[in-house]
Protein backbone atom coordinates (compact mmCIF):
# COMPACT_ATOMS: atom_id res chain seq x y z
CA UNK A 1 0.00 0.00 0.00
CA UNK A 2 3.27 1.94 0.07
CA UNK A 3 4.34 3.04 -3.21
CA UNK A 4 8.33 3.44 -1.37
CA UNK A 5 8.32 0.17 -0.32
CA UNK A 6 10.16 -2.28 -2.46
CA UNK A 7 9.45 -6.01 -2.20
CA UNK A 8 12.22 -8.68 -2.89
CA UNK A 9 10.57 -12.17 -3.71
CA UNK A 10 12.08 -15.76 -3.96
CA UNK A 11 10.45 -19.26 -4.63
CA UNK A 12 12.37 -22.53 -6.08
CA UNK A 13 10.59 -23.49 -9.01
CA UNK A 14 10.34 -21.20 -12.21
CA UNK A 15 7.27 -22.49 -12.44
CA UNK A 16 6.16 -20.55 -9.01
CA UNK A 17 8.32 -17.40 -10.41
CA UNK A 18 6.26 -16.97 -13.11
CA UNK A 19 3.04 -17.07 -11.54
CA UNK A 20 3.91 -14.84 -9.35
CA UNK A 21 5.07 -12.75 -12.13
CA UNK A 22 2.21 -12.75 -13.92
CA UNK A 23 0.02 -11.84 -10.38
CA UNK A 24 2.71 -8.97 -9.97
CA UNK A 25 3.07 -7.51 -13.62
CA UNK A 26 2.62 -3.99 -13.09
CA UNK A 27 4.46 -3.92 -9.45
CA UNK A 28 7.31 -5.32 -11.26
CA UNK A 29 7.35 -3.13 -14.21
CA UNK A 30 6.85 0.31 -12.08
CA UNK A 31 10.10 -1.35 -9.86
CA UNK A 32 8.41 -1.95 -7.14
CA UNK A 33 8.36 -5.64 -7.15
CA UNK A 34 11.53 -7.81 -7.87
CA UNK A 35 11.22 -11.69 -7.87
CA UNK A 36 13.76 -14.55 -8.47
CA UNK A 37 14.18 -18.23 -8.30
CA UNK A 38 16.40 -19.05 -5.32
CA UNK A 39 16.02 -21.02 -1.66
CA UNK A 40 15.94 -19.64 1.52
CA UNK A 41 18.60 -21.70 2.84
CA UNK A 42 21.31 -19.34 0.07
CA UNK A 43 19.45 -16.33 -0.58
CA UNK A 44 20.55 -14.31 -2.94
CA UNK A 45 20.80 -10.79 -1.86
CA UNK A 46 24.06 -9.19 0.39
CA UNK A 47 24.13 -8.94 3.97
CA UNK A 48 21.77 -6.62 6.08
CA UNK A 49 20.17 -5.20 3.04
CA UNK A 50 16.13 -5.45 4.30
CA UNK A 51 14.00 -3.87 6.47
CA UNK A 52 11.90 -6.30 6.92
CA UNK A 53 11.13 -10.20 5.93
CA UNK A 54 7.96 -12.43 5.60
CA UNK A 55 6.76 -15.38 4.63
CA UNK A 56 3.43 -17.70 5.03
CA UNK A 57 2.70 -21.48 4.47
CA UNK A 58 6.56 -22.13 3.99
CA UNK A 59 8.56 -22.90 6.43
CA UNK A 60 7.10 -26.35 6.85
CA UNK A 61 8.81 -27.23 3.32
CA UNK A 62 12.02 -25.93 3.88
CA UNK A 63 14.92 -28.65 3.67
CA UNK A 64 16.40 -27.35 7.37
CA UNK A 65 14.28 -24.48 8.76
CA UNK A 66 16.91 -22.97 10.75
CA UNK A 67 19.54 -22.67 8.26
CA UNK A 68 16.63 -20.70 6.51
CA UNK A 69 15.72 -18.48 9.31
CA UNK A 70 19.34 -17.35 9.63
CA UNK A 71 19.37 -16.65 5.97
CA UNK A 72 16.60 -14.31 6.55
CA UNK A 73 18.91 -13.30 9.94
CA UNK A 74 21.63 -12.40 7.52
CA UNK A 75 20.12 -10.28 5.15
CA UNK A 76 17.79 -8.24 7.52
CA UNK A 77 19.43 -4.79 9.07
CA UNK A 78 20.43 -4.64 12.49
CA UNK A 79 16.60 -4.11 14.06
CA UNK A 80 14.50 -5.76 11.30
CA UNK A 81 11.72 -7.93 11.91
CA UNK A 82 11.01 -11.23 10.59
CA UNK A 83 7.47 -12.37 10.66
CA UNK A 84 6.93 -16.32 9.64
CA UNK A 85 3.35 -17.22 9.49
CA UNK A 86 2.25 -20.73 9.99
CA UNK A 87 -1.18 -22.95 9.74
CA UNK A 88 -1.79 -23.76 13.54
CA UNK A 89 -2.86 -27.63 14.84
CA UNK A 90 -1.94 -31.55 14.86
CA UNK A 91 -0.69 -31.66 11.50
CA UNK A 92 2.06 -28.80 12.25
CA UNK A 93 3.15 -30.18 15.10
CA UNK A 94 6.31 -29.28 14.71
CA UNK A 95 5.96 -25.21 14.03
CA UNK A 96 3.61 -25.33 17.24
CA UNK A 97 4.14 -21.98 18.50
CA UNK A 98 6.99 -23.02 21.35
CA UNK A 99 9.34 -24.74 18.47
CA UNK A 100 8.71 -21.72 15.88
CA UNK A 101 9.88 -19.42 18.91
CA UNK A 102 12.83 -21.69 19.85
CA UNK A 103 13.96 -22.10 15.80
CA UNK A 104 13.59 -18.12 15.91
CA UNK A 105 15.94 -17.89 18.74
CA UNK A 106 18.53 -20.37 17.72
CA UNK A 107 18.73 -17.97 14.29
CA UNK A 108 19.75 -15.25 16.57
CA UNK A 109 16.53 -13.70 16.48
CA UNK A 110 15.40 -11.21 19.74
CA UNK A 111 12.35 -10.47 21.08
CA UNK A 112 10.58 -13.20 19.61
CA UNK A 113 6.87 -13.77 19.82
CA UNK A 114 4.08 -16.07 18.67
CA UNK A 115 0.83 -14.52 17.63
CA UNK A 116 -2.64 -16.33 17.00
CA UNK A 117 -5.05 -14.91 14.71
CA UNK A 118 -8.07 -16.25 16.87
CA UNK A 119 -10.26 -17.55 13.58
CA UNK A 120 -10.65 -20.73 14.55
CA UNK A 121 -12.05 -21.97 11.30
CA UNK A 122 -8.80 -21.15 9.57
CA UNK A 123 -6.19 -20.77 12.36
CA UNK A 124 -2.87 -19.25 11.91
CA UNK A 125 0.43 -18.19 14.38
CA UNK A 126 2.96 -15.71 13.45
CA UNK A 127 5.89 -15.56 14.65
CA UNK A 128 7.81 -12.40 15.26
CA UNK A 129 11.32 -11.86 15.50
CA UNK A 130 14.08 -9.02 15.41
CA UNK A 131 17.77 -9.14 14.36
CA UNK A 132 19.22 -7.98 17.10
CA UNK A 133 20.45 -4.47 16.60
CA UNK A 134 24.20 -3.32 16.52
CA UNK A 135 25.97 -2.42 20.17
C1 LIG B 1 2.45 -24.00 0.27
S1 LIG B 1 3.42 -22.98 -0.75
C2 LIG B 1 3.02 -21.38 -0.08
C3 LIG B 1 2.96 -20.33 -1.12
C4 LIG B 1 2.38 -18.99 -0.64
N1 LIG B 1 3.22 -18.39 0.37
C5 LIG B 1 0.98 -19.15 -0.12
O1 LIG B 1 0.74 -19.08 1.08
O2 LIG B 1 0.08 -19.33 -0.96
C6 LIG B 1 5.07 -23.27 -0.16
C7 LIG B 1 6.14 -22.69 -1.06
O3 LIG B 1 7.42 -22.81 -0.44
C8 LIG B 1 8.35 -22.97 -1.47
N2 LIG B 1 9.61 -23.47 -0.92
C9 LIG B 1 9.85 -24.69 -0.39
N3 LIG B 1 11.13 -24.79 0.00
C10 LIG B 1 11.73 -23.61 -0.29
C11 LIG B 1 13.05 -23.09 -0.13
N4 LIG B 1 14.03 -23.82 0.41
N5 LIG B 1 13.30 -21.84 -0.54
C12 LIG B 1 12.30 -21.09 -1.08
N6 LIG B 1 11.04 -21.51 -1.26
C13 LIG B 1 10.76 -22.76 -0.87
C14 LIG B 1 7.67 -23.93 -2.42
O4 LIG B 1 8.27 -23.93 -3.69
C15 LIG B 1 6.23 -23.38 -2.41
O5 LIG B 1 6.01 -22.45 -3.43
Amino acid sequence: MNPSVKIAGIDRPEEMLRAASSRNRDAIQTGRVELRVGSVTDLPYVASHFDKAFSINCIYFWENPVQGLKELNRVLKPGGVLAITVRDGNRYQAFRPKKLANMLAHAEFVNVRVLNNGISAHPLNCALGLKQASP
